[in-house]
């Protein structure tokens, strides 16, 4: 039974006494975070708090300046690691806020470049999970479609496939939904959920929206660019009602912040 729940709880992504941030800038220090294995976290924060830093160093995109990620119960941070960050890349999957779609390429062009870039599949494989993907986001028929030629929620969604093309054990997204409009981003949202529920997948992302917040976290982490760390951590609805940090309270009701 322990084992059972060992195994259930084990964690996705382990962040330990990180300090992070740019040369002489710390943004921020001593974070400890255990992200288990199916959860949906939301990384929230006024802009600025080092929500996206925090997301670049997760990926390995950045080196912190202290402390280590370990993801899938391996450290890809320090030196000597380097062999585990280029596995956790093949297994995980990055949605960035701006989609970064290669504009002269169509859909299924997209979808298809990580696998060719990390896999040694035949072109008919990857065509297939190609058009699984495209599928999986809602968009089975528009292979052959450049960027250009989608709406801005249509682009998310191809990004997410390109996200996806691996079967990612964990997917981190940065502000998914920025840009779009309300219902656009609930499709989101929802699309997210559904591929939580149907594959499983592990996800951190970073948002401002509340409504996504409220519909799609298992838990949420709270950033401040002062206090340098996290300020609260729970599911969305315990910190709306009853987190008693003024700080807290002023995001999840949408008010001014208090003076300090
Ligand atoms: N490449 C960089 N070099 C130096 N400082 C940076 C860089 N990127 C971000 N910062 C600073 O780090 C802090 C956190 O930024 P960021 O993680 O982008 O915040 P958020 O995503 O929460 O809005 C900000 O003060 C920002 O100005
Ligand atoms: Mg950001």
């Amino acid at each position: 039974m322990a084992l059972v729940e060992e195994q259930s709880r084990s964690a996705a992504v382990r962040v330990e006494n990180l300090t992070i941030g740019y040369g002489e800038r710390v943004v921020l220090e001593a974070v400890d975070l255990t992200v288990w294995r199916g959860e949906i976290v939301t990384i929230l924060g006024r802009s600025g708090c080092g929500k996206s830093t925090l997301l670049k160093v997760m990926i390995g995109l950045l080196p912190p300046l202290k402390g280590s990620i370990a993801l899938g119960g391996r450290v890809i941070t320090g030196s000597g690691n380097e062999d585990s960050l280029a596995l956790a890349r093949k297994k995980i999957g990055v949605l960035f806020q701006s989609g970064a779609l290669m504009g002269s390429l169509t859909l299924a062009e997209n979808v298809a470049l990580p696998i060719q870039e990390l896999t040694t599949l035949s072109a008919e494989l990857v065509d297939d999970i190609v058009r699984l993907k495209l599928e999986m986001v809602g968009l089975a028929g528009f292979d052959g479609l450049l960027p250009a030629e989608l709406s801005g929620g249509m682009r998310k969604r191809a990004a997410l496939a390109r996200a996806i093309a691996l079967d990612p054990e964990i997917l981190f997204c940065d502000e998914p939904s920025a840009g779009l409009d309300p219902v656009t981003s609930a499709e989101l949202d929802h699309l997210l959920l559904e591929l939580k529920r149907a594959l499983g997948i592990t996800m951190v992302l970073v948002t401002h929206e509340l409504p996504s917040i409220e519909a799609i976290s298992d838990r949420c982490v709270m950033l401040d660019g002062k206090a340098r760390g996290i300020i609260a951590m729970g599911a969305p609805a315990e910190l709306r009602e009853s987190s008693t940090d003024p700080r807290v309270q002023a995001f999840f009701h949408r008010r001014a912040r208090p003076r300090t």
